[in-house]
C-alpha cells in the first residue's frame, strides 16, 4: 500500500518509480569472472560506506516522500556485511516488498535469521551445477555451500526463491537445459541474465552474449513453454511449463531492452544515487545526509536525480559507455 501523503515520482519519460536497489557493500566473498577482477579491486573505504540509519533515512523518504513499495539488497555480496539482519528489520518495518539478491554462499547460516527479521524474497545467483565450472567461474570451490544455501532458503519460508544465472556463450550455455531442470526439480525460478558490459576485466564482449531467444530455444527443445503475459515493471520476461513444471524467465537487458517499463532507483554502498544500472552520472546522498539536511532537502535531490533519468541504456548503440562502476560496485 502507498503511503498516505505520498506521491508519484515520476520520471521525464512518463514512468513511476517505485523500486529501490541498495547495495550495502562493494566487497564479495566470490570474484566471479564475468564481475570482478580476480585480485586489486579498490574498496570503498570505510567511512564512506553508508551506516545502516543512514541506508533506512533514505529508504524512509523515498517511502514517504514517493511511496516506494519495493526495496532490493545487493552488494558486493550483502550478506557479508556484518549485522546485515538489523538492516533487513529497519527496512521491512517500512511496509515494502522486501527483496535481497544474494551469491547464496552464507544462506546456509543466514537464510532463517534473514526471513525472521522480515525479508520476504531471495534472488540466489547460480550460474552452473558443474562443480569445477563453479570454481571457475566464481573463482572460488563454493557450489555445496550454494547449493546447501539454496535448500536452506527454500525451508526458511520466503514468499518466492528465485535463482539468477548469468549465461555466458563458451562458459555455461551448455547448461541452460540442466539449470532449467534443477529449477523445475527444486520447485523455483530460474532466471536466466544476458551477459552485461559491466564486468571489471572489459572481457564483455556481443559474441558472448546468449540472447533471449536462444536460451528460450534451448528451454523449448526439452519442455513445452508457453509466454506468461507481463505484468509490471519486472526485468524478466516469463514462461511456463506445459506440464506443470513451474515458470522459467528470461532478463534479456542486451539484446530486448525492457527499460520502457523501468521503475528503478539505485542507491550505491558509498551512498551515490544512481538511476540506471548504466548510468554515467551520480548524486551525492551521502554527502546531503552527513550535511544535517532536512528529509524535504534530500527528497528534492532525489526528485532532481529522477528528472535526468534516461529513456533507455545505450548498450546497443555505437556511442555506449561503459559506467565507471563495475556490477559489483553499484549492486545488482
Ligand atoms: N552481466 C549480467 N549479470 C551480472 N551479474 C553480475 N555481473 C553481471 C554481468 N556482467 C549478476 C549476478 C547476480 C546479480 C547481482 O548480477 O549474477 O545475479
Ligand atoms: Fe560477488 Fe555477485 Fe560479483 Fe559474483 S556477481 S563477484 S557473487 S558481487
Amino acid at each position: 500500500m502507498t503511503h498516505p501523503g505520498a506521491r508519484d515520482l515520476i520520471d521525464p519519460f512518463d514512468r513511476v518509480v517505485r523500486d529501490l536497489r541498495i547495495s550495502v557493500t562493494d566487497r564479495c566473498n566470490f570474484r566471479c569472472t564475468y564481475c570482478m577482477p580476480e585480485e586489486g579491486m579498490q574498496w570503498m573505504p570505510r567511512s564512506e560506506i553508508l551506516t545502516f540509519e543512514e541506508i533506512e533515512r533514505l529508504a524512509r523518504i523515498c517511502v514517504e516522500h514517493y511511496g516506494f513499495e519495493g526495496i532490493r539488497l545487493t552488494g558486493g555480496e550483502p550478506t557479508i556485511r556484518a549485522h546485515i539482519t538489523r538492516l533487513v528489520s529497519k527496512l521491512a518495518a517500512l511496509g515494502v516488498d522486501l527483496a535481497m539478491t544474494t551469491n547464496g554462499a552464507t544462506l546456509r547460516n543466514l537464510a532463517h535469521d534473514l526471513r525472521q527479521a522480515g525479508l520476504q524474497r531471495i534472488n540466489i545467483s547460480l550460474d552452473t551445477l558443474d562443480r569445477d565450472k563453479f570454481a571457475r567461474m566464481t573463482r572460488r570451490d563454493e557450489l555445496a555451500n550454494v547449493l546447501e544455501g539454496i535448500a536452506v532458503a527454500k525451508q526458511a519460508g520466503f514468499d518466492r526463491v528465485k535463482i539468477n544465472a548469468v549465461v555466458e556463450r563458451g562458459t555455461n550455455d551448455d547448461e541452460i537445459v540442466d539449470l532449467a531442470r534443477f529449477g523445475r526439480d527444486e520447485g523455483v525460478e530460474v532466471r536466466f541474465i544476458e551477459f552485461m558490459p559491466l564486468d571489471a576485466s572489459d572481457a564483455w564482449q556481443r559474441a558472448k552474449v546468449v540472447g533471449q531467444d536462444e536460451i528460450v530455444a534451448a528451454i523449448a527443445s526439452e519442455w513445452p513453454i508457453e509466454v506468461v503475459p507481463a505484468t509490471g515493471a519486472a526485468p524478466a520476461n516469463l514462461w511456463r511449463y506445459l506440464d506443470g513444471g513451474g515458470t522459467v524467465g528470461v532478463i534479456p537487458t542486451v539484446t530486448k531492452p525492457f527499460c520502457g517499463d523501468c521503475d528503478r532507483v539505485r542507491l550505491t554502498a558509498d551512498g551515490q544515487f544512481r538511476t540506471c544500472l548504466f548510468a554515467t552520472d551520480e548524486f551525492d546522498m551521502r554527502e546531503a545526509l552527513r550535511a544535517g539536511e532536512t528529509d524535504d532537502e534530500i527528497a528534492r535531490r532525489i526528485e532532481t536525480a529522477v528528472g535526468t533519468k534516461w529513456a533507455g541504456h545505450q548498450i546497443n548503440q555505437v556511442h555506449f559507455i561503459r559506467p565507471k562502476r563495475t556490477m559489483s560496485q553499484i549492486g545488482g
